[in-house]
Parts: structure tokens; C-alpha cells; sequence
């Protein structure tokens, strides 16, 4: 299969340490064997610190996300590292740099692309500018709920939803450099007009992603 991972810079850079880009590296590797790999990481907390320094300096919106688009390239780079020969050893800075680099036969690894948009949007692009067979978007959450888990304790994880439905959804929230809430609209815009098969699942422990490649149910998948 042809798959499309996004690793969020929650995720996989959470506190400033080395071991969840080691634990990816490794599964990541046992998966290259069997599949084509491209994965885009996302900013995490280093992104959001750096914003607001660029936000206290006056930078507008667009310039404020340009400097997380440089963090979410450097995340790029430690999975890069970590994945050794397995991954080609440079970041693409758009999606024909990305097809072209895995023509290597190793794992792409990139950042963001553009701004006004989530690394998400990157994944979901990509996808279908590789004609992925699968998006898999790890995130820090068990995927959509109905509302906000971390406030609500009774809120019910969704198995399964439309892409409408989840535009829908997210229509309301922020879209402001270093607070693409959960998914980002471009995201669902991308998956609705090609058809992604998409799933959001936990990437806190990345095991994860054998699961939903075993194709056990886990997480939301964007139907
Ligand atoms: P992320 O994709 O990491 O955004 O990119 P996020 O929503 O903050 O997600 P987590 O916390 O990693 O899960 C970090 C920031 O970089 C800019 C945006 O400002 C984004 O919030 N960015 C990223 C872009 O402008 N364009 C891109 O293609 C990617």
C-alpha cells in the first residue's frame, strides 16, 4: 500500500526528547518493508513557542506560520535522523520534491508547505497528489469526539464520519498560526473532493499504527 502518515508535533516532539522519534524510526522501518512510506510531521510545542515569540515581535499571521513551517521541517529532520538509511536524508519543500524523492524507495519525510494551513492539510494534499491508498492522521487524542474530551468526560468518540459532516464540525473553530485545532478545514476540504480513505487514531503509543494497518478499529475514520 501507498500511505500517507501525519505524526503530530504533539505527538511525536511532546517534551523536547528523543525517544517517540526512536519508537517511530523503528516501526516505521518494520512497515517500509511491505509498503511505500511518506510521512509529514507536524510543530508540537516548539512551533507554538516560536510563534508567539514572532507574534510579541509584531510578525503578522502569514509570517507567524512561516516560522512554524520551519519548526514542523526541523521535527522533519530528527525523524530523518532517526530513521537512518531508511529515510531519504533531505526534507521536500512541496509535494513534486516529495514524489520525486521516493522514487529513492525510502521513507519521505517533510514538513509543512504553505501557510494559512495545518500539517495536516499537508498529509491530506499529499495524498492525493500520490494517490495514497490510506491517510493516517496520529494525533494526541483518540480521535473525534462530540466535543472537547478534555473538558467534557462524557464525550463519545465517532467511530466513523463524513467528510461533510466533519467540515461541519470544525467550521466554527480557530484558524489563527499554531492553533489549527484538531483538523484543519483544507484537510477535510482535500479528503471530501478525493475520497481519502482517512483514520485518526492515537499516535501517543505508536503500536497504533499496526493496529489500524491490521485493521483493527481504532479511532475515527473519516468516511
Ligand atoms: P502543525 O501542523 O504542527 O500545526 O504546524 P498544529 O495545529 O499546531 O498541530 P500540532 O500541535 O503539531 O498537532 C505548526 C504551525 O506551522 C504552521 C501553522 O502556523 C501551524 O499552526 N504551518 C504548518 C503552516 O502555516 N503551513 C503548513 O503547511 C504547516
Amino acid at each position: 500500500m501507498r500511505i500517507v502518515i501525519t505524526i503530530g508535533g504533539s505527538v511525536v516532539i511532546k517534551a523536547y526528547e528523543h525517544q517517540k522519534f526512536q519508537e517511530y524510526a523503528k516501526i516505521l522501518s518494520s512497515l517500509k518493508q511491505d509498503h511505500q512510506i511518506f510521512i509529514v510531521v507536524g510543530g508540537g510545542k516548539p512551533a507554538r513557542d516560536y510563534i508567539q515569540i514572532a507574534r510579541d515581535l509584531k510578525a503578522g499571521e502569514a509570517h507567524c506560520d512561516d516560522i512554524g513551517i520551519d519548526i514542523t521541517r526541523l521535527n522533519a529532520k530528527l525523524l530523518i535522523i532517526a530513521l537512518g538509511d531508511d529515510a531519504y536524508p533531505s526534507v521536500p519543500e512541496n509535494f513534486q520534491e516529495a514524489v520525486a524523492y521516493s522514487t529513492s524507495n525510502r521513507i519521505v519525510v517533510m514538513g509543512g508547505t504553505e501557510p494559512a494551513h495545518s500539517t495536516d492539510a499537508v498529509g491530506a494534499i499529499l495524498a492525493e497528489y500520490v494517490k495514497a491508498d490510506l491517510l493516517v492522521n496520529l494525533t494526541s487524542v483518540d480521535g473525534l469526539y462530540d466535543k472537547d474530551p478534555k473538558i467534557y468526560d462524557d464525550a463519545v468518540l465517532l467511530e466513523k464520519i463524513s467528510a461533510q459532516e466533519m467540515w461541519e464540525f470544525l467550521r466554527e473553530k480557530d484558524s489563527k498560526a499554531g492553533t489549527y485545532e484538531f483538523f484543519d478545514l483544507t484537510a477535510v476540504q482535500m479528503i471530501k473532493r478525493s475520497g481519502i480513505k482517512t483514520v485518526i487514531i492515537n499516535g501517543d503509543l505508536p503500536e497504533n499504527l499496526l493496529k489500524v494497518l491490521g485493521n483493527h478499529k481504532i479511532g475515527t475514520r473519516i468516511v
